[in-house]
């Protein structure tokens, strides 16, 4: 309740963008309609890529809009190239094709590594794994960004927003803040800190272990901190606040410090970002990641089994008891699909005649023909004069910077504010990104 009024709030201080782009906002109190059924990481209602990565069953019209997800693959990535990183605006959900989505820029750099790029202008990069871990252990190698107000991250979060989290203040180097969500229910009593050698200057290897009891935040194979479930019972709920729900491993590089952000954000990020910094290269801010190895849970029974094809939900409850290891498919036929209708704007050219016209928003941040939403809150037409997407191989949306926001990922450690406003700036932070990127697309157009 109170997170959807504030959302709305929110949405309305950023009502220039969102005008523009008509985006309609979701959330647990207020579901997506049949004709946008599905809601983003990013709490915006659309089909395509909304559906995929991110998309929550709990806002979006019913429990099978969302794509099912890709169950976790075993598997080392080295970035010893892009193969492998897909952008978001080509990717249909064949998980076997792709390791990584992409919204941003990467970089190949030496052959060895990958740079997450943050140029001026843009909301950074985001890498979010193909599959989903439910369980498991997961390292990544890297080199965080620096400077004021650039945030540099590696989390896992799943679709109902259990979130574990290594984030990286760039004025801060020598401290890898830890974090965990249960749904996405901020308590910043979560945060701790975990201190090391300067994050900028040396590769650490951040691993996070995950099982149904435990989680252990290691650095550079050094326990830096332990959560155990049974720490997190709430007797009011009657269940755990524990992450326990599949999760995407997602890597970025992002903004904290934009003047648009709360006051509390741009503070825990350090300050505003200077885009004029002798720490910028090539013109951007950016960080350097070395390799991932994701390595899945292998429960012979539920909770935390990889043995079908896909997970999806079979309750709204979103706890680990009601996630099915199935056998469902992952694959869109184009992004006008959605989990109701997986072959939607197939392969057939009459997918570009009537229906691009009507097309509702195929990809988060990218505004190509979102339905209008009206006063009383129905859904009109499209948005004439959209390039929307028809096919996968729309090339029409935005420039590759600039088109993602980063609703999920937490802030405010340490700060004083009180618990509500705290949540309130945790939501605002999503929406306002969504809308900064949402204006850079509409320039792009
Ligand atoms: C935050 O988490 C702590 C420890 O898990 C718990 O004791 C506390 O009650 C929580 N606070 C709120 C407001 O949920
Ligand atoms: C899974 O969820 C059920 C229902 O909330 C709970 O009773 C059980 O303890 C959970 N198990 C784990 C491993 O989290
Ligand atoms: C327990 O769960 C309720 C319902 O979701 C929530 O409002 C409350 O903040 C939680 N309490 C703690 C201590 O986490
Ligand atoms: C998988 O099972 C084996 C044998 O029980 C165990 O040694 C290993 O740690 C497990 N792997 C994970 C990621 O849990
Ligand atoms: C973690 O470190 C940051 C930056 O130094 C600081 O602002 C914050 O208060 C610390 N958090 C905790 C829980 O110690």
């Amino acid at each position: 309740m109170v997170r959807a009024s504030v959302f709305l709030a929110a949405a309305a201080t950023a009502s220039v963008a969102l005008a523009q782009t008509n985006a309609i906002s979701c959330g647990l109190d207020s579901l997506c309609p049949q004709s946008a059924p599905c809601c983003s990481q990013y709490g915006q209602c659309g089909v395509g890529a909304y559906c995929l990565g991110g998309c929550d069953p709990r806002s979006s019209f019913s429990l099978d809009s969302c794509v099912p997800e890709p169950v976790c693959q075993s598997k080392t990535f080295d970035f010893s190239n892009l193969d492998g990183i897909t952008s978001e605006n080509d990717y249909l959900g064949d998980a076997t094709t792709t390791d990584w989505v992409m919204s941003g820029q990467a970089v190949s750099y030496q052959g060895d590594s990958v740079l997450l790029t943050m140029p001026e202008g843009s909301v950074g990069t985001l890498l979010a794994s193909s599959t989903y871990m439910w369980y498991g252990n997961v390292k990544a190698t890297f080199k965080t960004s620096r400077g004021a107000g650039v945030v540099t991250a590696f989390i896992l979060l799943s679709d109902v927003k259990d979130e574990i989290d290594y984030e990286f203040v760039g004025v801060e180097l020598t401290t890898a803040q830890t974090n965990y969500y249960y749904q996405g229910i901020p308590n910043y009593t979560h945060s701790t800190n975990i201190s090391l050698s300067d994050t900028f200057e040396n590769f650490h290897t951040y691993e996070i272990d995950w099982t149904p009891d435990t989680v252990t935040w290691l650095v550079d194979g050094q326990v830096g901190r332990v959560l155990n479930r049974k720490d997190t019972w709430n007797a009011t709920a009657n269940r755990w606040a524990y992450p326990q729900t599949p999760a995407r491993v997602q890597l970025s590089l992002w903004p904290g410090g934009l003047a648009s952000n709360g006051a509390g954000t741009i503070s825990w990020a350090g300050g505003l970002v200077d885009w004029n910094s002798p720490l910028m290269q090539n013109g951007y801010y950016y960080a350097t990641f070395d390799s991932v190895t994701m390595s899945c849970y292998n429960a012979s029974s539920p909770p935390g089994t990889n043995t079908g094809v896909s997970y999806t939900y079979n309750n709204v409850a979103g706890t680990n008891d009601t996630v099915i290891d199935g056998d469902k498919p992952t694959v869109l036929k184009s992004l006008l699909g959605s989990g109701l209708n997986m072959d939607a704007g197939g392969s057939s050219a009459s997918a570009s005649g009537s229906s691009q016209a009507t097309s509702p928003a195929t990809i988060p941040g990218l505004s190509g023909g979102s339905p209008g939403s009206n006063p009383d809150g129905s859904v009109s037409a499209a948005n004439p004069g959209s390039t929307s997407s028809a096919s996968s191989s729309s090339s029409s949306s935005g420039s590759g910077d600039g088109s993602f926001s980063q609703g999920g990922s937490s802030s405010g450690s340490g700060s004083s504010s009180s618990g509500s406003s705290i949540n309130q700036e945790r939501v605002l932070k999503g929406s306002v990104f969504a809308a900064i990127v949402a204006v850079v697309a509409m320039m792009a157009l």
